[in-house]
């Protein structure tokens, strides 16, 4: 499969046509972005790092009957995915109190909460990602009342997955962040990528952050923690 036309830059990917209509080429990129943007660095290896963890976590999805665009992974920094109308919602879900909703609500980061919780953020850097419910969802008309619910049930099912995939390997899942979109048929289909991007990810034993905090929070070198996840998940 060849790579078409740039068809959209993001802050970490970017995507490409193919001869394929309905099948996008992925370019994982080695930017680092945190605040929305506004810290930002080049950090080499990233990019091989991320393609390589989304692709395991995306085949192990899969073999527990969740479907995903992710088609296969074709270089270190590239693969191949099913071409969707990205939603323009980011759900949130979380095991353990950390970022925003320890700031938000004064928890405690670290606190274990008393049930896994799911969040809704509407996906627009203008408006810095709001934090959204489903009448916001209803007003805003970026999705129906059945998608809705649907990314709620598909946000809970994620995790009870890849909860104990981690735990496996000595992994706290702390919290996650999942985007989702439609197909040509309008159905509902886990997107983007999974990753210690868009994942808190902590040391079962000595909590250490295993994920982007390091980077948003100046606590080491990226990419070594980064190599920590990929080996646990069975990644060389
Ligand atoms: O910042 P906050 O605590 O709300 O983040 C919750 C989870 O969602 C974290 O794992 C974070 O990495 C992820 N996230 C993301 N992209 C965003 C916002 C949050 O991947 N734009």
């Amino acid at each position: 499969m060849n790579k078409g036309q740039l068809l959209y830059e993001g802050k970490a990917k970017r995507l490409y046509t193919t001869e394929q209509e309905d099948i996008l080429y992925v370019e994982y990129k080695d930017s680092a972005t945190a605040f929305n943007g506004e810290k930002k660095a080049e950090i080499e290896g990233k990019g091989t790092l991320n393609n390589q963890i989304t692709t395991l976590i995306f085949e192990k999805l899969k073999e527990h009957g969740i479907e995903s665009h992710f088609v296969e992974r074709i270089s270190d920094n590239e693969q191949l995915v099913r071409k969707v109308d990205i939603i323009p919602i980011e759900v949130v879900v979380r095991n353990i109190a950390a970022g925003s909703l320890a700031k938000r609500l004064g928890i405690e980061e670290g606190q274990p909460l008393k049930r896994t919780i799911v969040e809704f953020y509407y996906k627009d850097d203008a408006l810095g990602d709001p934090f959204i419910n489903n009448e916001h969802i209803d007003i805003l008309g970026i999705a129906t009342k059945e998608e809705t619910d649907a990314l709620y049930e598909l946000g809970l099912k994620v995790n009870d997955v890849l909860k104990p995939i981690f735990e496996e390997v000595d992994v706290i899942l702390v919290d996650f962040k999942l985007e989702f979109g439609r197909d040509k048929d309008g159905n509902v289909l886990l997107a983007d990528e999974i990753s210690p991007d868009t994942c808190r990810l902590w040391d079962a034993k000595t909590k250490q952050k295993l994920d982007k905090d390091v980077f948003r929070r100046d606590l080491g070198n990226l990419t070594d923690v980064y190599k920590i996840i990929l080996a646990r998940l069975g990644g060389k």
